[in-house]
């Protein structure tokens, strides 16, 4: 079973980086995949337009776990623009592949990035949509509020 991972994949399920909430974050955003269940939130706190600091919470898949991981990882120290580029590509690929029957864990982290961005945008009163694009959350009254 273990083998179908890389080595990073384990790494990240077993210690994943920057787990948690964050009681000052100034984006919020959680998604849900309808096929397993699955769901992600993602904090961030974001200061002149860079995101300083980014955790997560998951409720899924270890593969999910571990992508949360990576993207917290690879977003944290970015710009906001920077951050909008992340594709659930670049995750799988920064932690070396996963199985393709997994690849749409990885959809989940991409779009919980994007849709604490969508959060950030909106708390500035700004119609995230032209920047972020729709983003399919599970629950569109969890990120109204
Ligand atoms: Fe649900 Fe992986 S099986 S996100």
């Amino acid at each position: 079973m273990a083998g179908m991972y890389s080595e990073k994949v384990m790494e990240h399920f077993a210690h994943p980086h920057n787990v948690g909430e964050m009681p000052d974050a100034n984006a919020v955003g959680e998604v849900g995949n309808p096929k397993c269940g699955d769901i992600m939130r993602m904090y961030l706190k974001i200061e002149n337009n860079m995101v300083v600091d980014a955790k997560f919470m998951t409720f899924g898949c270890g593969a999910a776990i571990a992508t949360s991981s990576m993207a917290t990882d690879l977003i944290k120290g970015k710009s906001i623009e920077e951050c909008l580029k992340l594709t659930n590509k670049a995750v799988v690929e920064a932690l070396d592949g996963l199985p393709p029957i997994k690849v749409h864990c990885s959809v989940l982290a991409e779009e919980a990035v994007k849709a604490a961005l969508a959060d950030y945008y909106r708390r500035q009163g700004i119609d995230p949509e032209p920047f972020v694009g729709k983003i399919e959350t599970s629950c569109e009254s969890c990120s109204a509020h």
